[in-house]
């Protein structure tokens, strides 16, 4: 690993190109890895930590940018969920490795509501709904437990929809603080850092790399 070197060609990040609002900024870097076509373009590495300090994270995938902040589906009694209801202090990382780029978000999770989790989860594959649907997340379980409850909820429930246990639904992530990092030759990495003030606006400035 320690050989393992890359060398960053990427035009770079020009402030004036940037977006006065973090969160539309974070919508064209969405969009335009989307659009490329990258593997994954909304996958995100949420980190969330438990009441006694210890971090965690884990991959999810961004399902909306809308009311202010970032919006993600699982479940509400996971690890994760845990930690966020005891501290609903979150950050996550996405990273778009042809596009040398990088996007960092700071700011608390909170759980949206009934309607949009219910709109989502419908919206979703029959055998997503399943999987969704028998999962104690993030609990030790056997394999042949879960394809057993598979197995059991498809015969109760043939077609879509399938209810949708209350403790399945999305979190939206309201940014107190995002960077936008770009990678630039010889590591002199381009980094504007948005941070909210207390009355709402966004101060940009550039950090050292
Ligand atoms: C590419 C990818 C996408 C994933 N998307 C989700 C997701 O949207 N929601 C989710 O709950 N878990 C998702 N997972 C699984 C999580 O990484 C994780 O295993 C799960 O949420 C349990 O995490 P926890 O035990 O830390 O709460 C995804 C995993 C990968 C690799």
């Amino acid at each position: 690993m320690k050989d393992v070197r890359e060398e960053y060609h990427a035009e770079g990040l020009v402030e004036s190109s940037l977006h006065d609002d973090p969160v539309e900024q974070a919508r064209r870097w969405v969009d335009e890895a989307i659009d490329a076509g990258l593997p994954l373009p909304n996958a995100m590495t949420l980190a969330t930590v438990s009441a006694d300090g210890q971090p965690s994270s884990r991959v999810v995938l961004l399902k909306g940018i809308d009311a202010g902040g970032f919006t993600f589906f699982t479940h509400y009694d996971s690890r994760k969920g845990e930690e966020i209801a005891a501290n609903p202090r979150v950050s996550f990382t996405m990273f778009w490795q042809p596009f040398d780029r990088q996007m960092i978000v700071i700011g608390e999770a909170h759980k949206v509501d009934d309607e949009e989790s219910e709109s989502y989860f419908v919206s979703r594959p029959y055998a997503s709904q399943i999987s969704a649907a028998i999962s104690p997340q993030s609990q030790p379980a056997s394999r042949e437990w879960l394809e057993e409850e598979v197995k059991r909820l498809e015969q109760a429930f043939p077609s879509a929809p399938v209810p949708r246990p209350q403790s399945w639904g999305g979190y939206r992530i309201i940014p107190a603080e995002i960077q936008f990092w770009h990678g630039r030759p010889s590591r002199l990495h381009d980094r504007f850092r948005y941070t909210r003030q207390a009355d709402g606006r966004w101060v940009r400035e550039r950090l050292a790399p």
